[in-house]
């Protein structure tokens, strides 16, 4: 089992290069299903849930692989329309872009509930709703899900219940071969829903995005391509949570700066220096900084993604804060980890009043992605040293976190073994 150990309190300075967006990564990777030729994806972060979704494309029959450390090559021309790899697929949310894929290019689909971070129930009707609006028929049954096609799907108009990026690229997938034009209402509009779509044109699709709508006009077929993906906007913000809880002066390479203009806003509110010019963001703090409330919604809204590092920087300012999680109400497990820091925080329902805190070292566990990236942003300000366990959850999303770290001046260390 790693571990990761911070001695904490050391100022940070020097350069960070920020990854490609993880979900953005995954989407795509699964979009080439739909290609059926060669695809070069660049700019891919090599972290755990992109290295697992490229096994189950092998598994199926793909050829799936890093050619260079951030490029990836996809030929899904001999698939399986048989899923495979069911042990990954029930632990990775992703793996959910199965569905709409199978379901356009083998008109069924048969899986595993896809799994993910584990922060309460994470249901998928919307997904389903979608797929029978197509003409399916779908059906859940002792952790599986079924969708099948009688006759054959025809595209029409959906209106989504729920904002949901996962459902957004699903139906956006199903409907790529469609004859005549599928309107997508009330989407997501997250820059990875339209990375993903950038990516179908680039291979031959015709989609448009208009506010919160989407129109999928059907083509017979893609083309393979070579596309870029978009820098990491949660690795940028994370970053620069890191930076405000230990402070001093970083410089993020490859960001871009509108996906996070609208946090980092807010941190130049709470005292923040930031500059920008191009993909390049400088990030100084050198004093204490003030407190905010945030409230969680979905683009360009304030990230769910970035809830628990944002909890963990209020521990360090003047005044604290409040944050009320509307995307995941149960989004809260670092609440307890932090606690053992000596955090003051107190949680009523899906809002947590945080106070500040002195903040020391401790042994704590990362419960999943973000609130492991949370536990690094207090190790990282606090007095003493940290061990924290459970590492396989961090390196989901954040690649080579230890070596970007330790370059900035972190005394980070990774330990394998118990
Ligand atoms: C994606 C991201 C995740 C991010 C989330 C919100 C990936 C792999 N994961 O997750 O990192 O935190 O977007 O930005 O890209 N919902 C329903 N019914 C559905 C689908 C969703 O009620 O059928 C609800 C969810 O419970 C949640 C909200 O809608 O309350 C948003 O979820 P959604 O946008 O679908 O999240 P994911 O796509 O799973």
């Amino acid at each position: 089992m790693e571990k990761i150990v911070i001695e904490g309190g050391n100022e940070l300075r020097g350069e960070v290069k920020i990854g490609g967006m993880k979900n953005s990564a995954l989407p795509i990777i699964y979009a080439t299903i739909l290609v059926q030729e060669e695809c070069i994806i660049e700019n891919v972060p090599m972290v755990s849930d992109v290295i697992n979704s490229l096994e189950i494309l092998r598994q199926m029959g793909a050829c799936a692989e890093f050619i260079e450390d951030d490029k990836i090559k996809i030929n899904t021309k001999y698939l399986s329309s048989e899923i495979k790899g069911y042990d990954k697929i029930s632990k990775m949310r992703a793996s959910s872009y199965l569905m709409g894929t199978m379901l356009a290019r083998f008109n069924k689909a048969f899986l595993p509930m896809p799994g993910g971070c584990n922060f309460g129930v994470r249901p998928i009707e919307q997904h389903l709703k979608g797929f029978e609006a197509l003409g399916a028929t779908t059906s859940e049954e002792e952790g599986f899900v079924s969708i099948n096609v009688s006759n054959h799907l025809k595209s029409t108009k959906i209106t989504l219940d729920k904002i949901s990026v996962g459902a957004t690229i699903n139906i956006v997938l199903a409907s790529v071969f469609l004859d005549g034009e599928t309107i997508i209402e009330n989407v997501a509009i997250e820059p990875h829903v339209d990375d993903l779509i950038c990516f179908l044109n680039i291979s031959g699709a015709k989609i448009v995005r208009k506010g919160r709508k989407i129109y999928v006009n059907g083509v017979k077929r893609l083309h393979g391509a070579t596309y870029k993906i978009y820098p990491d906007m949660i690795e940028s913000l994370t970053y620069m949570t890191f930076v405000g809880a230990a402070r001093g002066d970083i410089t993020l390479f490859g960001v871009n700066y509108e996906h996070i203009r609208f946090c980092a806003d807010i941190f130049m509110g709470m005292g923040y220096k930031i500059e920008n010019k191009g993909d390049m963001v400088r990030v100084t703090v050198s004093k204490t900084l003030d407190g905010t409330s945030v409230v969680t919604l979905p683009y360009p809204g304030f990230p769910t993604d970035l809830h628990p590092q944002f909890a963990a920087l209020l521990c360090f300012t003047r005044s604290g804060g409040i944050i009320k999680e509307e995307i995941f109400p149960s989004r809260f497990a670092y609440v307890n980890e932090l606690k053992k820091m000596g955090a003051k925080i107190s949680r009523e329902e899906s809002t947590a009043h945080i106070f500040p805190s002195q903040i020391y070292g401790a042994d704590i566990d990362a419960t999943d992605l973000r609130a492991g990236a949370s536990l690094v942003c207090a190790a990282l300000g606090a007095n003493g040293k940290s061990t924290i366990k459970n590492v396989n959850y961090i390196v989901r999303g954040y690649q080579d976190i230890t070596s970007k770290v330790s370059l900035i001046g972190g005394k980070i260390k990774l330990i394998k073994g118990d």
